[in-house]
């Protein structure tokens, strides 16, 4: 008993001493503080040297800590479909690692086209766990710029024409990616709506347009996916950069939407300092002194946010809360995550992943036409199979601008045809013509050597000839990520596809019926020979897996599920930036280099211009077919009158009336009947994606509130609901609408 009672005694007394003893751990350090306290510690205990080195890069991708403190750095990387290959300090081009292949996911036009939100949170979840395992600390995407022009060279690695669809997928994506402790930087934030000329672009555009199309994404990434950081775009808007904009950086972001993370300018979008001081700037990224202009000259201490600021400091011009507030932002960011010590580690290259960007591009692929039923192919009767075109062998990861990848692999469609066919059916390939032979972005090599001595006229006899021979041709065109097609920093020149594609299609029309037509674009192309061709395939940039996810389509191992993004116009005229917008902007008579452009069709983007103007377009936003069929019963609502504080729920039966299982979007669009301002047609308000068996019928249920019968008004600067009748539309598309129910809201 004696010895027992002395042991307990010693440690009581060690336990005593330990907690008397002040912790050793600093507030900042300990992970058990709250984030805002550990903030505060940190604060207090940096140099404003070192509060203004946290606020402008060190080096291309990377910002500094605060050494002396134990604070890391903020490690960057693109993009949103994957994990650039790591960059030399100060320059583009590569380091050479060997231990930075990853996986290449479908671009974001693609994910868009799921109409899946679960997908959003797959995707974002996957390339999340491979920053981390990368060990970045923000992720630069996912793109959420609206599509106003399907010319725009990066419509490709956003999610579309509508703010609704692009809304709800970007939520998803974001909360996905800092599952894993790393930051998602929604970008390019504002009105980056092309690429021409995009550094010195003005846009001007009326506050409701810019409120009900162009901002709901970013608001939403912000106010309900929580995204700790954003991108400022390079273009102007009121004449101020945007990344250094009071309107769209204080009074918007942090002002109405209460963003509390950091503001991360593009890359060389930062301009002058003292605006980048008091227009919420946070991290000015870039390469080079202001990020546009080559100098050695100590780089990154030139940058606007760098000495030219602590000068500023040190004379009293500018103050020290301004300065407190950025640093307490970075700080807040870098806790989230290089110091967040419970965030998982992260995997590269998993199986998992390859699998979840095949779901996505089986998921976003779409059938935009299917006559006789040419497909699926059925391998049972097809004993020769013609592959042409470019598209079938050309790899799409590499190049297009700052998303570019060094895939660990991507699996061509040949290549995935070839897969699943094996020896059931030849299959044979013809190059049908000669595109892009380049094969190089930054360093990064395709190691395909596409160059061909042949004339264009022989490789379109040789591919007519052997269609004559095909029980079924399957033509691979569209558009690829060389300038002026799907690329960063130019916009693409026409509608119409590059290389004689057209003509080449309508000769192997006329010599084998049995066509298939397999566009790769990240936007609407035109599609003169859409009337004489039985079967057409969108199947965007899909990344690894690409050639898996188009096989599994075309000979039905999967069954297309997709819709539209984005409306494909018949004609580039038809569409509201071209017929009345002033795109690609008038440039200055002054000599600043600036170019203003009015956003004339103003809210009136996409089908809500079609239907404004009743335009038939060659294929409809939310358009996307099945290998089943779906039959819809009658819309039906839980009220006849809501108010402004209620909801109202809309349902409707949905059967899949075919022999094999499908999936259908049930889209929900939403009519102001009667209203004081000019409202278009219809808006999409709610959509939901519904797995059937052959036979099944499932009861779909939508619910909206008033949020979703509202305008912004730009006299009162905020959203209204009229009383009123309005019109519920339920359908397969926008122009598919198969059942809609008057309502009224009190
Ligand atoms: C580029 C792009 C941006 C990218 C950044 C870093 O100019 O506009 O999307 O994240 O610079 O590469």
């Amino acid at each position: 008993m004696k010895f027992y009672s002395l042991s307990l005694l010693a440690a009581i007394c060690i336990w005593t001493a330990r907690a008397q003893q002040p912790s050793a751990v600093p507030v900042y350090l300990d992970d058990s503080q709250p984030i805002e306290k550990r903030i505060d510690d940190a604060l207090s205990r940096m140099t404003t040297e070192e509060k203004v080195a946290i606020c402008h890069a060190q080096s291309k991708f990377s910002s500094a800590g605060v050494k002396r403190l134990g604070i890391p750095e903020v490690w960057t990387s693109d993009g949103p479909h994957g994990i650039r290959p790591e960059v030399q300090w100060d320059k583009w081009s590569q380091a050479g690692w060997t231990n930075d292949s990853c996986v290449a996911f479908p671009a974001l036009t693609c994910l868009a086209a799921t109409w899946n939100p679960a997908m959003s949170l797959a995707y974002g979840h996957a390339i999340g766990e491979e920053a981390r395992y990368r060990n970045k600390s923000v992720l630069l995407g996912p793109g959420v710029n609206i599509c106003r022009t399907p010319l725009n060279g990066r419509n490709f690695e956003y999610m579309g024409e509508d703010p609704y669809l692009s809304s709800k997928m970007v939520v998803p994506y974001v909360q996905g990616v800092q599952s894993n402790g790393v930051a998602s930087c929604v970008k390019h934030y504002a009105l980056n709506n092309q690429e021409i000329n995009r550094h010195y672009t003005n846009v001007i555009v009326d506050e409701r347009a810019l409120y009900e199309i162009y901002l709901p994404a970013f608001k939403a990434a912000v106010t309900e996916g929580n995204t700790w950081t954003i991108m400022g775009s390079y273009n102007l808007y009121r004449n101020q950069h945007a990344c250094t904009n009071q309107y769209l950086l204080n009074d918007i972001l942090k002002g109405e939407w209460q963003f509390d993370g950091a503001v991360v300018s593009d890359w060389g979008g930062v301009h002058e300092t003292d605006q980048a001081i008091t227009n919420g700037m946070d991290m000015e990224f870039g390469s080079w002194t202001d990020g546009l202009h080559h100098s050695k000259n100590h780089a990154y201490e030139n940058y606007f946010l760098a000495n030219p600021y602590l000068k500023k400091l040190a004379s009293g011009e500018a103050d020290i809360a301004t300065l407190n507030d950025k640093a307490r932002r970075v700080l807040r960011l870098i806790f989230r995550t290089a110091m967040n010590r419970n965030r998982p580690y992260g995997s590269l290259c998993s199986d998992e992943h390859y699998a979840t960007a095949r779901q996505i591009g089986n998921e976003g692929i779409v059938l935009l036409k299917n006559n006789g039923h040419l497909l699926p192919i059925q391998l049972t009767d097809t004993r020769k199979i013609l592959v042409v075109g470019e598209n079938a062998i050309k790899m799409m990861t590499v190049g297009g601008g700052s998303s570019s990848l060094k895939a660990q692999h991507e699996i061509s469609p040949l290549q995935g045809i070839q897969d699943l066919v094996g020896s059931q059916a030849e299959v044979v390939y013809a190059r049908g013509y000669v595109g892009d032979t380049n094969g190089d972005y930054n360093g990064v090599t395709t190691g395909q050597n596409l160059s061909d001595k042949r004339t264009a006229r022989q490789l379109a006899d040789e591919a007519i000839a052997a269609a004559r021979q095909a029980d079924i041709v399957i033509f691979f065109g569209g558009l690829n990520k060389s300038k002026h097609q799907d690329c960063e920093d130019a916009d693409r020149l026409s509608l119409q596809l590059p290389y004689g594609q057209d003509s080449l299609i309508t000769a192997l029309q006329e010599a084998n019926s049995h066509l298939v037509v397999v566009n790769i674009s990240g936007s609407g192309v035109a599609m003169p020979w859409v009337k004489k061709v039985p079967a057409i395939l969108q199947a965007w940039y899909l990344g690894s897996e690409a050639g898996h996810s188009i096989a599994d389509i075309l000979f039905g191992k999967c069954n297309p599920s997709g819709k539209l993004p984005v409306t494909f116009p018949a004609r580039l005229e038809d569409v509201g930036a071209h017929a009345l917008g002033e795109y690609p902007g008038v440039e200055r008579t002054d000599g600043s280099q600036i170019f203003d452009e009015k956003y004339n069709e103003g809210i009136y983007v996409g089908y809500r211009w079609f239907d404004k103007q009743h335009i038939a377009p060659l294929f409809a936003f939310g358009h996307g077919l099945s290998y089943t069929t779906f039959r819809f019963g009658k819309a039906t609502a839980n009220k006849k009158i809501m108010t402004t504080d209620s909801d109202i729920t809309f349902s409707i039966d949905v059967t899949n009336t075919g022999k094999c299982a499908g999936a259908e979007v049930v889209q929900l669009y939403i009519s102001d009947k009667k209203c004081s301002v000019d409202r278009p047609e219809k808006e999409l308000k709610g959509f939901q994606k519904i797995h059937l068996a052959p036979g099944e019928t499932k009861t779909v249920q939508l619910t909206i509130n008033k949020d979703a019968l509202s305008f912004f008004d730009t006299q009162s600067h905020q959203w209204i609901a009229e009383p009123g009748t309005f019109t519920a539309h339920i359908g397969a598309a926008s122009n598919d609408i198969k059942s809609s129910i008057d309502f009224i809201l009190e």
